[in-house]
């Protein structure tokens, strides 16, 4: 199984749109996937359209804002076929009062204890981070082993991306596995000069990790709208073609480093 966060310290920056749109192709693709919303305004669900009960709140603590017991498999909503998730939003601030008040030695470390699918049942196991960097962001670092790392073509990408590195670094000091996999430019325009000169110059710095860019595309900004990814939104719209590829990329990467089993 692969553990990957799609982690950035700076927000809109795509990283929601990455994450449902990545999970539910290669969910389409046969991989089973649990996508999880670590972000207090949840988007993943909204972006899928569906309202799940639970979520990671009562998935990390055992119960409920009324201390009623919820078990672990009544916390994951099946979304789609080969999709489930583990909803976030508001009780994601209670979740992390809880964890400041656990013991020290478990706190950056409760998430990769209680995240652990039973008998290689999942695929992939992808974390849609909130932007900033607090007690949740450390423990996804903790249960990770990858992260994909999206970087909008406009602004100051770059500043964005020195910060998290930064994260990222102290991280990888407690998690020995955690290595940046994949730099995935998004809002590209062909039709600005800064597009194509911050593109450029994460190609020269991430020769390994760049993906194929994420066009700008309005279509992937209506679709949540919809409830709907962009595959069935749009599926001929740039976007649907952009992530296809990253999944592909994904899928390629995997079968290359023999993380799935080669069948034929
Ligand atoms: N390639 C794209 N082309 C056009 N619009 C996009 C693209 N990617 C994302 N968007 C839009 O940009 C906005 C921000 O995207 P998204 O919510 O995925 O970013 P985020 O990094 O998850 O933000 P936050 O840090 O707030 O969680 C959304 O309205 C989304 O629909
Ligand atoms: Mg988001």
């Amino acid at each position: 199984m692969r553990k990957i966060a799609i982690a950035m310290a700076k927000g809109g920056v795509g990283k929601t749109t990455t994450a449902v749109n990545l999970a539910y192709e290669l969910a389409s693709q046969g991989q089973r996937v649990l996508l999880v919303d670590c972000d207090t305004q949840a988007q993943v669900s909204k972006f899928l359209g569906v309202k799940p009960t639970y979520g990671m709140y009562e998935f990390v603590t055992g119960h409920d804002a009324r201390g009623a017991k919820v078990y672990r498999n009544d916390a994951i909503f099946p979304a789609r076929e080969n999709l489930w998730i583990l909803d976030g939003g508001i009780k994601l601030v209670e979740l992390k009062h809880w964890l400041g008040e656990q013991p020290r030695e478990i706190r950056h470390k409760c998430l990769s204890q209680t995240l652990v699918p039973k008998n290689n049942r999942l695929d992939y196991l992808i974390f849609d981070c909130a932007p900033g960097w607090d007690v949740l962001s450390v423990n996804i670092l903790m249960t990770v082993d990858e992260v994909l790392c999206p970087v909008a073509l406009q602004g100051p990408a770059l500043e964005g991306l020195k910060t998290f590195f930064g994260y990222l670094l102290s991280a990888q000091k407690q998690n020995k596995d955690l290595q940046l996999s994949y730099i995935l430019p998004t809002m590209f325009d062909r039709r600005t000069r800064q597009s194509f000169e911050i593109y450029q110059k994460l190609k020269r710095l991430f020769a390994k990790q760049i993906c194929h860019p994420i066009r700008h595309n309005v279509r992937l900004s209506e679709a949540p709208a919809r409830g709907k990814t962009i595959f069935e939104f749009d599926r001929r719209a740039p976007g649907a073609q952009d992530y296809q590829k990253l999944s592909r990329r994904l899928i390629d990467d995997a079968i290359r480093a023999q993380k799935v089993p080669r069948f034929f």
